[in-house]
C-alpha cells in the first residue's frame, strides 16, 4: 500500500525560530519515512504582508529551506519546494475561491488576530483576507492526508477541510480530508512573555542564532512577575522559561516546576541551565546548516523539490479538471 502523504511548511519571513521547531519541524523530521512528506516554502503567502517587499524573499526562501535541512529534513526522502513555483497551487486557489464565502473567512479566528497584529482591520486586501483558500490549494494540490502545524494553523486546516469536502460534494471524489497534527508542545510563548512567538513581534529565539546570542536572550526574557528575590515561591506555569523548559528539558521539567514553586531554584540559575539545553539541541543545527551553506546545494534542493511537486500537480489538475468537466481539449 502507498505511504499516506503529508504537505506542511511555512511562511518565508526571515530564519526559523524555536515556535516553528517545537510547533512543526520536530513532527516532521520524524515522519518523513512514515509518510510521503512535501514541505511547502509558502512565498505567495508570505506577501498577504509582505507584498511591498518582494525582494526580501530570494534571501528568505533560502533560509527556511535552510533551516528545515538543518533540522533533519533530508532532501533524499523527502520533497522541499516553493510555492510559487506550482502553477497548480495557483490555479486551484482560484477555482476554490468560486465556492468559499467571504463570511466564512472573516469569521477565520487566525485572520481575526493577524488583522490586528498588522493593523488591518479595517482596510484589509483581497489577498490576505483569501490567504487560507490558498493555503488550502498548498494542502490539497498533492492530495495530502496529515498536516503537522501548530495550534494556530486549525483554522486554516479546518476551512482546507470544508474545501475538499465541498469539492468532492459538488464535483467528484477527488481530495482526502487531511488531518491536522499537533505536536505535543502547540505553542511556544515569546521572549517578552506574549503568548506566541513571532517574528514580526521580534520575541524569537532563531534556530540559527550563536550561542552567546541564545544566553543573551535568555537572560533577558520576562519570568514570572511575583518572584522578586530568589526564594520566592514561583508560577511555573505564566513564566516563559518554565514554558520552554516543557518544551525542550521534558525528563527534568518535574523536577523544575516542584523547585520553581518552592523557590528552592532562583530564576538565574533556571536560565542557565534552559540556555544550556537549548544550545546543546541548536548546536547540530548549526553546525549542520553551515556545511550546507558551504556546500551551495539549497538552490539545486530547491529546484528538484520543485520538479517533484510539479509533477504531483498535474496529476491533481488533471482529476479536477476531468471532475468538473473543464478539460475541453487536449493541448499536448
Ligand atoms: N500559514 C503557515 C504559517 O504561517 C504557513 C503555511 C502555508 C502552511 N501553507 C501551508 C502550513 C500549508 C501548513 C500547510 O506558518
Amino acid at each position: 500500500m502507498a505511504r499516506k502523504r503529508i504537505l506542511t511548511g511555512d511562511r518565508p519571513t526571515g530564519p526559523l525560530h524555536l515556535g516553528h521547531y517545537a510547533g512543526s519541524l520536530q513532527n516532521r523530521v520524524s515522519l518523513q519515512d512514515e509518510y510521503d512528506t512535501f514541505i511547502i516554502i509558502a512565498d505567495i503567502q508570505a506577501l498577504s504582508t509582505n507584498f511591498d517587499r518582494p525582494e526580501k524573499l530570494q534571501v528568505d526562501v533560502r533560509d527556511v529551506a535552510l533551516d528545515n535541512i538543518a533540522s533533519g529534513l533530508d532532501p533524499e526522502r523527502m520533497s522541499i519546494f516553493v510555492q510559487s513555483m506550482v502553477p497548480q497551487i495557483a490555479e486551484l486557489t482560484v477555482l476554490f475561491s468560486m465556492f468559499t464565502t467571504v463570511n466564512r473567512l472573516r469569521h477565520n479566528p487566525t485572520i481575526k488576530s493577524e488583522a490586528k497584529q498588522y493593523g488591518f482591520e479595517d482596510n484589509m486586501t483581497y489577498g490576505f483576507l483569501g490567504y487560507p483558500v490558498s493555503q488550502a490549494a498548498d494542502i490539497l494540490f498533492c492530495r495530502a492526508d496529515l498536516v503537522p502545524v501548530g495550534e494556530d494553523q486549525l483554522p486554516h486546516i479546518e476551512m482546507t477541510r470544508f474545501v475538499a469536502r465541498r469539492f468532492n460534494e459538488l464535483y467528484d471524489e477527488v481530495f482526502p480530508e487531511p488531518e491536522p497534527m499537533v505536536s505535543r508542545v502547540s505553542r511556544l510563548m515569546g521572549l517578552d512573555g506574549n503568548a506566541k512567538m513571532s517574528k514580526s513581534l521580534g520575541n524569537c529565539i532563531y534556530l540559527s542564532d550563536p550561542p552567546d546570542v541564545v544566553e543573551e536572550k535568555v537572560s533577558q526574557a520576562v519570568t514570572d512577575p511575583a518572584r522578586i528575590h530568589k526564594d520566592d515561591p514561583g508560577h511555573p506555569e505564566v513564566c516563559t522559561i518554565f514554558n520552554y523548559h516543557a518544551a525542550f528539558s521534558e525528563d527534568e521539567i518535574e523536577n523544575i516546576k516542584e523547585m520553581c514553586r518552592r523557590g528552592t531554584i532562583g530564576c538565574v540559575a533556571c536560565k542557565k541551565n534552559l540556555a544550556k539545553r537549548l544550545n546543546e539541541l541548536l548546536e547540530p543545527i548549526r553546525q549542520k546548516r553551515r556545511e550546507l551553506e558551504k556546500a551551495g546545494s539549497i538552490d539545486d534542493i530547491l529546484v528538484e523539490g520543485n520538479r517533484r511537486a510539479v509533477e504531483e500537480g498535474e496529476r491533481t489538475m488533471e482529476l479536477v479538471r476531468d471532475a468538473m468537466g473543464i478539460d475541453y481539449w487536449d493541448m499536448e
